[in-house]
């Protein structure tokens, strides 16, 4: 299922837009690596689709004010990342603080969102409970980045015009938020922005940790993704177990150790632990089994990790050319979310004062879209929807959007120069003046 609400909605009608980021507040464990890495690595094989992931650094700083470990964690997540097959020319990976049009979104999307909705933020509210259960001031600690945290994620997700946003449930709540932050926008100011809906694996593993509960850095019973090889069999011999002395049948229901084994085994693996499991085997072979198991996934990516570790320029490099990337798209379209707010080239013709619809109609647009011929066109149309003119056929829709950003930037000078190279042309009842003056709405600066 896809929303196209988007006018420019690039190639949206051949590929589905997932997009997740990742806090940078810790350092990956086999749960992240089952629960969210790994699948997004294999939906990012997947040709129908085009993904966004991000490093979620400007979220970190909400829950963590230690400059050394953010920085550290930003680090060995992207290695992670990478190591476990991220393939960076094929997705978007990006950091987030790198991408200034994402807390210029967040100030557009906080004016449309009601207080009283992020009042009713999970996370929030936990706060402010957990303060009234105490007796104190409800928002006592409570920063206004807790408060706000659900529209930065907003800005996140609608900035890339995101159709699917895999989340855990926990999540479901800001994705709905994001969705009424559209609406809202939308409503004002005419269909810019795409409604994006959580997408929730049922069949990815939630990972036990080593006490049995959710492993998780908040509980402290994680095993890091990429610890060394023995630290890593010592952790796995650390999981909690029954008394059940070997030889007795073992019960697989509840058992930590199965649930881990069974988040790497194939189905016969699985089988035969099982029936392992049943004929008694001694809880020291069951761990033996399992770190066996997970060391042969892991042991080869662990490798890469610690290659690219220690070459943190090198990760550097690979996040700036996301950066650029995903820049390439974000520029042009936080242009025109600005200027359907009113954020304008004061030498334009203003818009009729309006509400709703007609804002939309009242302004020079470009279109990006996808001919039959598999390649990627846009075109200018002018206030009143007549096309003034069209671009060439371009491979990626990268190229289509860094010429558009160009044209939005520098105006009619460029237009003058991309015409003269055959890049673009206008129509045939067209006058250079039209164009000029539809050019001259976007050369407002903005960022
Ligand atoms: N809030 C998410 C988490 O803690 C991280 C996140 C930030 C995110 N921005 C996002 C996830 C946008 C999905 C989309 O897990």
């Amino acid at each position: 299922m896809m929303t196209q609400n988007s006018k420019s909605d690039v190639a949206a009608t051949s590929t589905t837009r997932f997009l997740t980021g990742i806090t940078t507040t810790g350092t990956p464990h086999l749960g992240n690596y089952v629960g969210s890495i790994r699948p997004s690595v294999q939906a990012s094989l997947r040709s129908d689709v085009r993904s966004f992931y991000f490093l979620a650094d400007y979220h970190a700083l909400i829950k963590c004010d230690e400059p050394a470990r953010i920085q550290q964690s930003t680090l060995e997540i992207a290695a992670s990342w990478l190591a476990a097959g991220l393939d960076p020319e094929r997705v978007t990976f990006y950091r987030q603080s790198d991408i200034p049009e994402i807390p210029e979104l967040t100030w557009l999307l906080t004016c449309v969102t009601g207080k009283g909705v992020l009042n009713r933020a999970h996370a929030y509210k936990a706060s402010v409970d957990k303060n009234e259960a105490a007796g104190n001031d409800p928002d006592a600690d409570v920063t206004a980045g807790l408060f706000m945290y659900p529209v930065l994620m907003g800005a996140d997700i609608l900035l890339f015009k995101t159709h699917k946003v895999p989340v855990g449930r926990d999540q479901i709540q800001h994705i709905e938020m994001a969705r009424d932050m559209a609406q809202r926008y939308n409503h004002l100011y005419g269909e810019h922005l795409v409604l994006p809906e959580a997408a929730i694996e049922e069949s990815v593993a939630l990972l036990p940790g080593l006490d049995g509960r959710k492993m998780s850095k908040s509980y402290d019973n994680t095993i890091p993704l990429f610890t060394p090889r023995e630290q890593m069999r010592k952790l796995i011999a650390g999981i909690v177990t029954d008394s059940c002395a070997p030889g007795e049948p073992k019960e697989t229901e509840g058992s930590a150790l199965f649930q881990i084994y069974q988040a790497f085994a194939s189905a016969d693996e699985t089988q035969a632990l099982l029936k392992a499991y049943a004929e008694g085997i001694a809880w020291g072979d069951a761990k033996q089994l399992l770190f066996e198991r997970i060391d042969r996934e892991v042991a080869p990516m662990r490798e890469r990790y610690h290659d690219l570790i220690s070459d943190p320029a090198k990760i550097e490099a690979t996040l700036q050319a996301g950066a650029q990337k995903a820049r390439a798209e974000a520029t042009p379209f936080m242009g025109e979310l600005r200027r359907a707010v009113g954020l304008r080239n004061l030498a334009t013709k203003p818009a009729a004062p309006s509400k709703g619809k007609s804002a939309k109609a009242a302004a020079p647009a470009f279109k990006q879209y996808r001919e039959k011929d598999g390649r990627f066109y846009f075109k200018l149309q002018d206030a009143d929807g007549k096309t003034l003119l069209q671009s060439q056929g371009f491979e990626s829709p990268k190229d289509a959007a860094l010429m558009i950003a160009t044209l939005q930037k520098e105006g009619y000078a460029a237009f003058a120069a991309l015409q003269g190279q055959k890049q673009l042309h206008t129509l045939p009842d067209v006058d250079a003046e039209d164009v000029q003056l539809a050019l001259q709405f976007f050369t407002t600066s903005s960022s």
